[in-house]
């Protein structure tokens, strides 16, 4: 339990699934607060609770190593619901049996309800509901009812109320699952019999109160990053503080967005560090991604090593604020958020002895991000910076390709392969491999499917792109060895605003989650770049789903685009993540 949040009611076992800060999200939401625990947090660890969650999960019960709950934890009283994988597992558990499917169930399925009381109170008889499984139960427990069942699937959701154990095959959490939240609801506050107590909204004067407690007599410094949480940790412990006490530093890196610093500074008021000419020497001549990464990580270290030595703030009157947010804290199944990203910063060694010495405030670890635009909403921070994408560190870096030689496009049956090199997420490991341009995509949804049995099919390619506009015909177009300069960052740089520009304009940037524009070294002579647009779709940056831009919108964007300087082509990438990854680099 976090020092800040109450005691939790509601307990989410996590078997592995990408749903279960989901499901904790929506607890949250129906004013109950949750934690999301592993999976083999023991029964004595959860005595208390009211109810628990088991997520779903993408194994199967009989597989060995798979994702199991201590059994006891059935008999101690509280509520308990298995959802997807987590029903199959209270099946298995409790003496019922699962069986392999054949084919699965995924997608839209409707939801005959047999019992319309308890868990399924103020349902109708045939509800929409959102399937992803493959494996099913195929003989309850004793003691357990069928209460709902699906064309596919004779056992969609069992219960015994006499000893409040439920499970349900589909995903009450999901938006697909329109009455789900109704089901969630039923089960919280029927079954479980839990009170409200938890909103975001309202709890400035706690959050304050608790920031004076922790610093005491001592100041609070801040790296801010423009995002979200760092900006509202930073906010908060103002408000609490006051402007004597609490310091912030942006570190411009020089590969900023267009107009990013000044955003900062003005919404902010923090301190500008201008390291712009250091970032770009150091990564003068440089090519390869992975060192582009660390040569980032390790300028920004040094910087903030300058700006804690100058300031002063390692002396013992100062902590370090940092704007970690719920997810971040958890270690469980792979779902924390420290394993989504790529080469990490090298940790700054005085930012390490502070940590280590317990000098360091995290205002936010009790709360999900949209818990933490609902408080910088309180705070009076702008929407435009609450709502905005999540945005890499190394920031237009790793979206800026370069090419250590000049090399041609060259002819493929499926289309054409531009030899730029970059990452996926293949099995378990990352691949650097060269990128292949559709012929006749057509333009509807089936270009996507397309697009990933090609990658699954040639070993030398893992990115799939289709072309939305062109000065010159692909065959014309080739790879120039090309860097890091000042000339193609502003390119990339003005790129990205005119496409941040139209999304938002027609809407389109709050239907997806991220929007990365990339730039390629690959055209003709007098335009050797290309623009890449990669809108998509995700939960958590986990696994992510690649979005097409409807009409007139993509049309409006690529003849923008191809009336900048220097470019030659727009291609739009029809890629999901995996076998790609999110970021080119
Ligand atoms: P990938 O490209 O691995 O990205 O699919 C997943 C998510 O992580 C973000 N990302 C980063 N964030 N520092 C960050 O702060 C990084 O070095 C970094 N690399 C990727 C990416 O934008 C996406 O949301």
């Amino acid at each position: 339990m976090r020092e800040d949040a109450p005691p939790p009611q509601i307990t989410v076992l996590d078997a592995g699934g990408q749903y279960c800060h989901l499901i904790a999200r929506r607890v949250r939401q129906l004013g109950v607060y949750a934690e999301v625990r592993p999976s083999d947090a023991t029964a004595e660890t959860l005595t208390g609770r009211k109810g628990i969650i088991i997520s779903g999960g993408p194994n199967s019960v009989y597989e060995p190593g798979s994702p199991s709950v201590d059994k006891a934890l059935f008999d101690l009283g509280a509520g308990v619901l298995g959802i997807c994988y987590g029903q199959q597992l209270m099946a298995y558990l409790l003496n019922g049996s699962v069986r392999k499917g054949d084919k699965g169930e995924y997608g839209h399925a409707t939801l005959q309800v047999s019992v319309r009381d308890g868990l399924f109170q103020g349902l109708g008889a045939d509800e929409p509901v959102w399937m992803s499984h493959r494996d099913q139960v195929e003989k309850p427990p004793p003691g357990f009812d069928v209460l709902a069942s699906t064309d596919t699937c004779a056992i969609a959701a069992i219960g015994d109320p006499a000893r409040r154990l439920y499970g349900v095959q589909f995903h009450p959490e999901v938006v697909h699952t329109p009455r789900g939240m109704q089901v969630l609801e039923n089960f919280l506050f029927s079954i479980c019999e839990c009170r409200k107590d938890w909103d975001p909204r309202g709890r400035l004067d706690l959050l304050e109160e608790k920031i004076r407690e922790t610093t005491g007599a001592r100041n609070v410094f801040f790296f801010v990053s423009g995002g979200v949480d760092s900006s509202v940790a930073y906010r908060l412990c103002l408000r609490a503080l006051g402007p004597e006490r609490v310091r912030g530093a942006y570190v411009d890196t020089g590969l900023m967005r267009e107009a990013e610093t000044e955003f900062v500074r003005d919404s902010l008021g923090v301190e500008i560090v201008d390291a712009g000419a250091q970032f770009l020497d150091a990564l003068q001549g440089v090519w390869d991604p992975e060192q582009k990464r660390h040569i980032i990580g390790e300028q920004f270290v040094r910087v903030q090593e300058t700006v804690l030595q100058s300031g002063h703030y390692l002396d013992g009157d100062w902590i370090l604020g940092q704007g970690t947010i719920y997810p971040d804290t958890i270690e469980s199944g792979g779902t924390a958020q420290a394993d989504l990203i790529k080469t990490h910063h090298n940790r700054v060694a005085g930012i390490q002895k502070l940590i280590e010495s317990n000098r360091i405030i995290e205002p936010l670890t009790s709360f999900y991000k949209d818990e933490v635009r609902e408080i910088g909403r309180e705070l009076g921070l702008p929407d435009e910076l609450l709502d905005r994408h999540p945005f890499p560190g190394p920031a237009l870096a790793i979206r800026l390709l370069c090419a250590e030689q000049t090399a041609p496009v060259e002819k493929l049956p499926e289309g054409w392969m531009i030899p730029v090199q970059t990452v996926g997420v293949q099995g378990d490991s990352r691949t650097y491999r060269a990128v292949l341009v559709l012929d006749n995509p057509g333009w509807n949804e089936e270009m996507f499917a397309r697009a990933t049995v090609t990658v699954n099919r040639l070993q030398n390619i893992n990115r799939v792109v289709a072309q939305s506009g062109a000065h010159a015909p692909i065959q014309r177009m080739s790879v120039v060895a090309a860097g890091l300069t000042p000339e193609r960052l502003h390119r990339l740089r003005r790129a990205d605003a005119i496409v941040r520009r139209l999304s938002h304009e027609a809407g389109f940037d709050s239907k997806v989650w991220q929007f990365p524009v990339i730039l390629i070294p690959c055209g003709t002579l007098d335009r050797p770049d290309s623009v890449v647009l990669r809108p998509i779709h995700s939960v958590d940056g986990m696994t992510a789903q690649a979005v097409k831009m409807e009409e007139p919108l993509r049309s409006r964007m690529t003849s923008e685009l191809l009336n900048a300087e220097g470019l030659c082509a727009v291609f739009h990438d029809l890629t999901h993540k995996p076998p790609a990854t999110i970021e080119w680099e």
